[in-house]
């Protein structure tokens, strides 16, 4: 306990010293969270890269969230505690499959989760997050005949039936949240029957179908918080349960799955913030050109 008050009295130093923001994912661990300027989804956290004014971003998430944050703030520095932070659906397409699916489709429009690398964000039109992406197609995509949705199959189809509307779809996916089952869901609410099931739209359809309500973390965090409800079975990343239950110490949440761990969401730690700050490691870099275009996909969202 007292080693941790050291770091974090450590890191508030730094962060003082560089004039640093601490940005952190609402998946992070405990600790990482307790010492955030600002906790939320990808959503809340690309708002907050855009109009920070430290000269500093300490970013507490996985690698595609940190280059956002550079794409949209360039003349900032950008770090990221471990490089090795990455998310495996963001890499599941490339810059050269999504320009080959282009190819196949010329009359497509393209639709990007923020789950993407920088690259793939220069070629696509617009981007979303999991908060906006029902509202990104109904107002950015109301004229278009095709539209290529990558690379989340499991949004990519929540969002079809939501909106209304046929997509072009990647075969990628979360492995963390595919994780979660319908059977644990039906499990959960037999043990908690006054619970209400919140889940996130990277969740298989067998899941979606059962559950309550298909929210973002961050809606996740703002029904838990307005709703008149006293339990909740939460089928996202378990690292979000800290926030939930600190927001709302009189309300009960209960893991959909224990097992729905995103193991590179884990590899941040005070320590690492610490040495982030410090040494002032490990600076995320986008080259220039791909931040010209893929800065013109993510303010067409942000203007949404
Ligand atoms: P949110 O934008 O809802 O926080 O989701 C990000 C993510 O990586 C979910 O797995
Ligand atoms: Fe990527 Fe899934 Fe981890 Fe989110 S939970 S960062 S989508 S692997």
């Amino acid at each position: 306990m007292r080693f941790c008050m050291e770091l974090v009295e450590k890191i508030d130093r730094f962060k003082r010293e560089r004039n640093a923001v601490i940005l952190v994912h609402n998946y992070q661990i405990p600790e990482v969270q307790d010492i955030a300027d600002y906790v939320g989804d990808s959503l809340g956290l690309s708002i907050q890269a855009s109009k920070t004014s430290a000269d500093v971003i300490v970013f507490c998430g996985v690698y595609f969230m940190a280059e956002t944050a550079k794409i949209l703030s360039p003349e900032k520095i950008v770090l990221i505690p471990d490089r090795k932070a990455g998310c495996p659906m963001a890499d599941m397409i490339s810059a050269d499959q999504l320009r080959k699916l282009k190819e196949e489709h010329p009359r497509a429009k393209v639709l990007c989760y923020v789950n993407t690398t920088a690259e793939v964000k220069s070629e696509c039109d617009v981007c979303c997050t999991s908060g906006n992406a029902e509202r990104i197609v109904l107002e950015a995509f109301q004229d278009e005949d095709e539209i290529i949705f990558v690379p989340d199959q499991y949004l990519a189809e929540y969002i079809s039936t939501k909106a209304g509307r046929d997509f072009i779809t990647w075969k990628g996916y979360c492995p963390t949240h595919v994780k979660i089952l319908p059977e644990d869901i039906e499990r959960k609410r037999d043990l908690h029957v006054n619970a209400e099931v919140i889940v996130h739209p990277e969740c298989t359809p067998g899941v979606t179908r059962l559950a309550d309500r298909v929210l973002s973390t961050e809606g996740m965090c703002r029904y838990a918080r307005e709703a008149d409800v006293q339990e909740f079975v939460v089928g996202t990343e378990v690292g979000i349960l800290h926030r939930l239950k600190k927001e709302n110490p009189d309300k009960y949440f209960y893991p959909a799955s224990e097992r729905a761990v995103c193991p590179n969401m884990k590899l941040t730690t005070l320590e690492k913030v610490l040495w982030s700050l410090e040494e002032m490691q490990h600076e995320v870099t986008v080259p220039p050109e791909i931040i010209q275009k893929a800065k013109r996909s993510l303010q067409i969202m942000l203007d949404h």
